[in-house]
């Protein structure tokens, strides 16, 4: 099966290829306008930079972005659903909203410009990952109120593609429909698209053998090693798209299929820093922090300086001009605290994937016996090979002697850990609980 080509230089937007000073004089336009936007419309902006004691005409130069208060998740649940909309109701044609499992849900709006220019982001991310127009696209994000089913069905109509709109689950069918239709391309979260490699081969099927040629994954951290195995077990070219709710849907940054070496930020649209998640410090390009967004044409829903929670860092271009953020590893607050080592769960993911006989469906859970925290790894064996306890110890003796964390490493029967057909749940924290 053939995989995706890199697309052609005059089919991108020139933007993407302009020289720094190009795009940062648009940014800083953008920029200027943003903020203003946000002062004047929205309350909870205005009442930040006063008491901060700044104003929107301080803007005289993209650092002075770093003068501006932050505005958290938080900020978005205390306004819950509209006070954070920076338009009248009349102006806004789309509502989206995260399910708030975690606390209140949070509400997002987009008006018919930013309509357009989510669909216009999405659209060049697919291009980025080597979609063309006559590709057909199978999407599996999730429809609805969660950004990645129509933000993907948008950009894929935008660039001219054929769009099959499944939306997540029933896996059965899913299998059915992309033999049947031959999509070239599946978007979808990477821990689903591992389920759907599981029904293929339940269906007697070679996932190799699919018309797949590419998929563009997200919503989700996912590691290196996850990407080797689905490049091997598809066939395919996965590339790893980026995105929140809170500063547009998926579209925000997406890889290039020409080097997959981070995913390069749009960053016409959005503009990124990376802060000390402690103090708030802006750190310099290349060293590891908080991602912090600022949107800069979003109408109805402008974020300035928007805590992401996301953790990695920014690295200069290189299939275009505009900057790179690393693969995510991880959230601010999924990061585990065990017995005073930090870890994350993509750190266990890799080592889960590397060692022979294990996948990548695995779950972490933590209790505290007494005052000692304890982890447990929970990974499934490899449905293709014999039981072989051995697998565990060697998981568990790579968790010690890599990552620092003694572990209790449970192998499981494939099928035994719950499939999400979104975002997969990789940790059960049983001390917050
Ligand atoms: O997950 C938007 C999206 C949909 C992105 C489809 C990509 C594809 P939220 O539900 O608001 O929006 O969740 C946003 O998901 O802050 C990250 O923590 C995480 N996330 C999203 N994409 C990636 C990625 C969508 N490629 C939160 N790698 C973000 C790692 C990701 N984490």
């Amino acid at each position: 099966m053939s995989r995706l080509t890199p697309p052609k230089k005059e089919e991108l937007d020139p933007i993407e290829i302009a020289s720094r000073d190009e795009i940062s004089a648009l940014q800083l336009d953008r920029m200027k306008w943003s903020v203003k936007h946000a002062y004047d419309n929205v309350p909870l902006f205005k009442k930040r930079f006063d008491e901060a004691g700044v104003h929107p005409s301080d803007l005289k130069a993209l650092e002075d972005l770093g003068k501006l208060p932050f505005c958290y998740k938080q900020d978005l649940r205390d306004n819950y659903p509209f006070g954070m909309f920076a338009v009248p109701q009349k102006d806004i044609v789309r509502l989206h909203a995260s399910s708030g499992t975690t606390g209140r849900a949070t509400v997002v709006a987009y008006t018919k410009n930013d309509i357009d220019n989510w669909a216009d982001m999405v659209a060049r991310s697919i291009r980025a990952s080597g979609g063309r127009p006559e590709h057909m696209v199978h999407v599996t994000y999730g429809y609805g109120l969660f950004t990645g089913g129509l933000g993907a069905h948008y950009g894929a109509e935008r660039l001219g593609c054929t769009v099959v709109p499944f939306g997540g689950g029933q896996t059965e069918r899913q299998v059915q429909l992309i033999t049947d239709f031959k999509p070239d391309i599946i978007m979808v979260t990477p821990s689903y698209m591992m389920a759907i490699a599981e029904e293929f081969k339940r269906q007697g099927l070679d996932p190799a053998a699919s018309s797949l040629k590419g998929g563009i994954f997200g919503a989700e951290p996912w590691t290196e090693a996850m990407r080797q195995q689905i490049e091997a077990v598809f066939d395919m070219d996965a590339l790893d798209i980026y995105g929140l709710s809170e500063v547009m849907g998926p579209g925000v940054a997406n890889e290039c299929i020409e080097t997959k070496d981070g995913l390069t930020v749009w960053e016409d649209h959005f503009y990124p820093e990376i802060i000390n998640p402690e103090t708030g410090e802006v750190l310099p390009d290349g060293e590891t922090g908080e991602l912090v967004f600022t949107t800069l044409a979003k109408e109805a829903f402008p974020v300035i300086r928007y805590r992401t929670g996301d953790l990695t860092r920014l690295l200069p271009g290189t299939a275009r001009s505009m900057r790179r953020i690393e693969k995510i590893t991880g959230r601010v607050d999924d990061m585990l605290i065990i017995r005073g080592v930090n870890l994350f769960p993509s750190h266990v993911e890799d080592l889960a994937v590397a060692t022979s006989g294990l996948t990548a469906h695995y779950v972490l859970e933590v209790t505290r016996e007494g005052v000692m925290d304890e982890l447990t790894v929970k990974v499934e064996r490899d449905p293709i090979g014999d039981r072989d306890e051995s697998v565990g110890h060697e998981l568990q003796k790579r968790i010690k002697s890599v990552l620092g964390v003694t572990s209790k490493v449970i192998v499981c029967e494939p099928g035994d850990l719950e499939r999400s057909a979104g975002k997969a749940k990789r940790v059960i924290d049983h001390r917050k609980l």
